[in-house]
Parts: C-alpha cells; structure tokens; sequence
C-alpha cells in the first residue's frame, strides 16, 4: 500500500487488518504512557486546505502517539496564497524529505493527483465531495466494537448523501463487509445516479429507522452546495432530523453516529447525540487508533 486513498478497492481482509491493528493502538492510548516508536524518525506532513476540528487533530494526535515529527502545514500562512500551485507546494515538501503526506483539500480528486504525482505515500484526509476513507474506517470499527459484528448489520446513513464524502466512503467499505445499506434524505440532496450504489432508499424516516442496527447521521453541508438545496432548518428538522419523538420507533440497541461537526436541532436533536445510544465520541476516539494503523500501513507499504 503506498497510498491510502479510497475505500472502494479495500478487500474485506484488508479492513480487518486495519481493525486489528486498531485494537493495539487503542489499548496502548489507555496506557499513561501513549507512545510507540513504529514511526520514529519518519517526516510527516499534514496539509489541511480545508477546515478540520477532528480529522487534523487526531491525525496530529496519531503521528505523536507514534513518535513521528509531525508537521502541520498551514494553508492560509504558506505561498499558496501567493499562486503556487499544489503540486509545485508538494514537490517543495517532498525536497525537505516528508516520509507521509496526509492531505485534505475541498476539491474532488485533488489528494489522488498529489499522489499520482510524488513519490511519498499520501493518506486521504478528505477530499471534495469524493472520499473520506480514514473516517469510515473509524465508523464502521465503532459499529464492530458494539456490536460484534458487521454482516447482515442494517445501517441508514441519513441526511446530505449528494455532498458526502462520508456517505461515498461508507458506502463502498460497508457494503464489502457484507452490510445492508440504506439511505435516506432530501431529494434535492441525493445524487442523480443514486441507484448505481447499489442501497435501498428509504421513502420517510419511518422507513429509515426501522430495524436499523446503526444510523449515521450527516450535517448539511451549505459550503458544498452551489445553490440553496434546503429552503429551511426548521423544515429539515421536522422532516429529516432525528428527533426525540423517534426514540420509540427505534430499535433498542440501534447506535447513533455521527461524523460532526453535528448541527443540534437540526439533523440531531440534543437528545440523540447525548443519549446512551450514541456513540460520537467514540468515534472521536477510535479515530485515533485507526488512524495510527492506517499511518504505520502506508509507512511500511504493506497492504492492509
Ligand atoms: N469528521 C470530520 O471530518 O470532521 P472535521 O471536518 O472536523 O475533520
């Protein structure tokens, strides 16, 4: 593996090798002492040309945990205000010897043409409305840690499918671990060719809730939208955000997650994201454990 860009061409066996290597890290994250040599001496640089709270943090968090020197690249400090384009910012990086490039960027399919362009190993941290690999990884491995497993699991990810990199992830990872999945959300903001994914599109959040052993929960994503998609909150909440009138029609072991930043009382009520059903911050905090196996991967080029 020497870049980790996409969900779509992880095998089954691949994500539970991720998975089990997760599991060391997050028990080595519990430890006083949260650290482990596996990357020590190793460069690695975090471009971030998109906002980010979780993402950058708990990669930041995962390279320290494993001893590399981990730089943040600051986008709105560096000459990429002054016209220089990406690729001539990545060779200039690539020269200062970076071992990984972990890279975010708002447009779909920039992180694929850094790394079809430099010889360092890059990890996708988000790009556009494309991909979100690391962060469905996290998802789908909290799924398995409550529940025990992952086939047969029905899962509805609900909200902004069109302008989720989160959903696109998701969809591909999940249903190679042999889930069900189901989508649910505004027309205005499902993709045209929504039936090529091969998911049941739930009618009403009924539909949507029913037998659902997890839901994933999207925000809206108004910076992604090139027009106004969602005339209203208020409307959205009533008719697409889970609520706590809903509690009763879910199951009683169905888990809450969310990839954030969450919008409460709009897609989430308070109620859903702070009650025992949820799990966002355990998302929060197996991201660092997955994130610390998915850097040592890439480090040593083995495939998953
Ligand atoms: N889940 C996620 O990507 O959050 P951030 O945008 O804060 O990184």
């Amino acid at each position: 593996m020497k870049n980790f860009l996409s969900t779509k061409d992880l095998t089954k066996e691949e994500i539970l090798n991720i998975f089990d290597l997760a599991d060391t890290f997050r028990e080595l994250n519990t430890r006083g002492v949260k650290k482990a040599p596996a990357l020590a001496g190793k460069t690695v640089i975090n471009l971030f040309f998109e906002n980010s709270t979780r993402t950058r943090t708990s990669f930041e968090i995962a390279e320290k945990r494993l001893s590399a020197d981990s730089i943040n690249f600051s986008v709105a400090v560096s000459s990429a205000q002054k016209g220089e384009t990406l690729i001539d910012t990545v060779h200039n990086l690539e020269s200062m010897k970076a071992d990984i490039f972990v890279i975010r960027h708002e447009c779909s399919g920039a992180v694929k043409f850094v790394a079809d362009n430099t010889p360092v190993p890059v990890i996708n941290a988000g790009d556009g409305l494309n991909e979100h690999p690391t962060q469905s990884m996290l998802d789908i491995y909290t799924i398995r840690r409550a529940k025990n497993r992952l086939e047969g699991l029905n899962v509805t990810i609900m909200g902004d499918i069109s302008h989720s990199r989160v959903a696109r992830s998701n969809i591909w990872a999940m249903k190679t671990m042999g889930m069900n999945v189901r989508l649910f959300g505004p027309p205005t903001v499902m993709p045209n060719d929504v039936t090529s994914f091969g998911c049941k599109i739930c009618k009403n959040i009924d539909e949507a809730l029913d037998d659902a052993d997890a839901l994933i929960i999207l925000r809206i994503q108004r910076e992604r939208q090139g027009e106004l998609l969602i005339p209203s909150a208020r409307e959205y909440a009533r008719f697409f955000g889970v609520m706590p009138h809903h509690f009763v029609k879910m199951k009683k072991d169905s888990l809450i997650l969310h990839p954030g930043p969450i919008n409460r009382g709009v897609e989430i009520s308070s109620h859903a994201a702070d009650s025992d059903k949820s799990a966002i911050l355990e998302q929060v905090e197996n991201g660092v454990a997955i994130r610390m196996a998915i850097l040592c991967m890439v480090d040593k080029g083995i495939k998953a």
